[in-house]
């Protein structure tokens, strides 16, 4: 009921060339692609030139990070306008690695989402947990923390539009993947939240990716779960073949 979404996250990699090429890769494969959304994240620099070479096939571009103003005096920083005019449609916002080394907090995500909502754009919103955290059993708590204080005075109309990617911080980029069950709990945890937060149909309606150390060997068995609609995949996105399998094994 839910669509399956596939996102790949290239984080800090690729030049332009690399992007493109691995894009035209991706576009070959998946020219007309009607089993799940599949979107790419490749970094800024490389968004206009991929944007080009993907606009007529069925994979969607999408952004790392927004910043929660319109224009003006902020360096560095990239306006939701911005992206747009380089073709994004989607925006990851609160990735663990915003937070852990750029210290982005809730209140940050939050704004982050309202901005991106407000300019039409379909926000990938990141939430997890950290290994310590886990083993305190506080996995639920950081989850609830982070997911309630992102969302906050953002309208159910605007919500409905909101990807959620729970993503352990001890499973991103480490080989280290949560088992299924692990993944399926967090990801029913959070569908309850959103129904507390909003209501049934916003918690039906909201699709929920897992994210880390995501392959093509372990997507089938995440993908089953009840709760899991897709994917966040970081490392294994980088590469046309692996992120194919990926793709193609999400939707078995
Ligand atoms: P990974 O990254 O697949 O390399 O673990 C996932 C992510 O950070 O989104």
């Amino acid at each position: 009921m839910r669509r399956p979404i596939i996102a790949g996250n290239w984080k800090m990699n690729k030049t332009i060339e690399e992007a493109v090429s691995v894009a035209v890769g991706l576009k070959r494969k998946f020219y007309t692609f009607s089993e799940a959304d599949i979107v790419i994240c490749p970094p800024f620099t490389a968004l206009s030139k991929v944007s080009d070479k993907i606009i007529d096939s069925s994979i969607m571009l999408g952004a790392q990070d927004v910043y929660s103003e319109e224009d003006g005096a902020f360096t560095g920083a990239i306006s939701p306008n911005m992206l747009k005019d380089a073709g994004c449609r989607y925006v990851i916002v609160g990735h663990s690695e915003k937070r852990a080394l750029f210290g982005e907090t809730d209140e940050d995500v939050n704004k982050k989402l309202k901005i991106a909502l407000k300019h039409g754009m379909v926000p990938i919103m990141c939430a997890g947990e950290r290994i310590e955290e886990r083993d305190n059993g506080m996995t639920f708590e950081i989850l609830e923390k982070q997911i309630t204080r992102g969302l906050k005075n953002i309208p159910r109309d605007e919500a409905l539009r909101i990807i959620i990617a729970y993503e352990p911080v001890w499973a991103i980029g480490t080989g280290r993947t949560a088992t299924p069950q692990q993944a399926q709990e967090a990801h029913k945890f959070i569908r309850e939240l959103i129904e507390r937060l909003y209501d049934k149909e916003v918690a039906s309606k909201t699709r929920i990716q897992y994210g880390g150390s995501v392959k093509p060997e372990n997507i089938a068995n995440l993908m089953i779960q009840e709760d899991i609609d897709g994917a966040l995949v970081g490392g294994a996105s980088l590469d046309v073949n692996s992120f194919t399998e990926i793709v193609r094994n999400a939707v078995l």
